[in-house]
């Protein structure tokens, strides 16, 4: 099958060409030059915000399922540049979208936990969005984009995502143990509550829904475990063998451009019951996680 990947410079969407090039025929698109490792997939590189260029490459590509990973995800940045999040997030999606209608391509569109507004967490796909924030009502709008111009979609939602793959970009977990590990305290925020998400596991549910399931509707793909940021912090850096100070902060303390939800976290009875791949309880994804870190270290 032709598979396209938006955002393969990041995170999610760097997992998921790694899982699916060679399987299958696959085009990975971001902005600018590859950050990948050599494999076999073509590569794009197209502008999300800049109207056209993602939609022309999608459609030269005759492409048969996309797996739209791509978007402004610095949620601060957002927040000061709404015109750039809105081209990006929406008008990114937005061409992801019309491409799919036109090819009449299965469409999987990544989205998040902020599109609530973390009054009364965790959230299945049934709770109403209230988003708050830049970066939450563009992918709330995003979503919706996706939704009603692709009749073939899924939009999967996902929270607070790491991984620990050679390349992969920072992240709240690795920036945790690249602090301890250099002895330095780090602050984490004890009233957020958030459902992290290994990207290897995340993307190997969002390849599975969009590539072997016919699901259509909005599934929640986050890891299983729902915690606060302080858990998570102590929880990694017992994993590590670490023995630094978290110091717990709260939200409200800090400066912050962009609204965090607090009691988030999302529900993913849906998904574990649809998909083979499971989310993974909090302690069997921090193994993986040390695993992916152990071994880009090469030990
Ligand atoms: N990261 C999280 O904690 C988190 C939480 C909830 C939901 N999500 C959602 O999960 C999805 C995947 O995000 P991620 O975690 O993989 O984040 P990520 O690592 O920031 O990946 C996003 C990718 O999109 C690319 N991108 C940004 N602007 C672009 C543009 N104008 N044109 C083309 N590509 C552009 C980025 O390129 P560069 O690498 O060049 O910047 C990056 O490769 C997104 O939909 C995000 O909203 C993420």
């Amino acid at each position: 099958m032709r598979v396209a990947v938006t955002g393969a410079n990041g995170l999610l969407g760097g997992e998921a060409v790694a899982l699916l090039a060679g399987r299958h025929e696959v085009l990975a698109l971001s902005r600018g030059p590859s950050r990948l490792p050599p494999g076999r997939y073509a590569w794009a590189d197209a502008d999300l915000g800049d109207g056209r260029s993602v939609e022309a490459a999608l459609r030269a590509f005759r492409t048969e399922a996309v797996l739209h990973a791509g978007a402004m995800t610095d949620v601060d940045a957002c927040e000061r540049d709404p015109e750039a999040a809105w081209r990006v997030n929406v008008g990114g999606t937005e061409q992801v979208a019309r491409a799919c209608r036109a090819l009449g391509a299965r469409l999987a569109a990544v989205s998040t936990d902020y599109v609530f507004d973390g009054e009364s967490g965790p959230y299945d796909e049934d709770a109403v969005p209230n988003p708050r924030g830049v970066y939450a009502r563009t992918k709330r709008a995003g979503e919706e984009a996706a939704l009603i111009l692709v009749p073939d979609c899924a939009v999967a939602r996902v929270a607070v995502v790491y991984s620990g793959r050679e390349g992969a970009k920072p992240s709240f977990a690795t920036q945790i143990v690249e602090k301890l590990g250099r002895g330095e305290p780090v602050k984490a925020f004890a009233d957020q509550l958030v459902s992290p998400t290994l990207a290897r596991n995340g993307a190997e549910m969002i390849a599975e829904l969009l590539l072997e399931t016919p699901y259509r509707g909005v599934l929640h793909v986050s890891g299983a475990t729902v915690l606060d940021r302080v858990d998570f912090a102590r929880r990694l850096a017992r994993r590590f063998g670490l023995a630094g100070e978290v110091v717990p902060v709260r939200t409200a303390d800090v400066r912050l451009a962009a609204p965090r939800p607090l009691r988030g976290g999302l529900v993913v009875a849906r998904a574990a019951g649809l998909l083979q791949t499971k989310p993974l309880p909090i302690d069997a994804a921090l193994d993986r996680f040390h695993d992916e870190w152990m071994a880009r270290r090469g030990g």
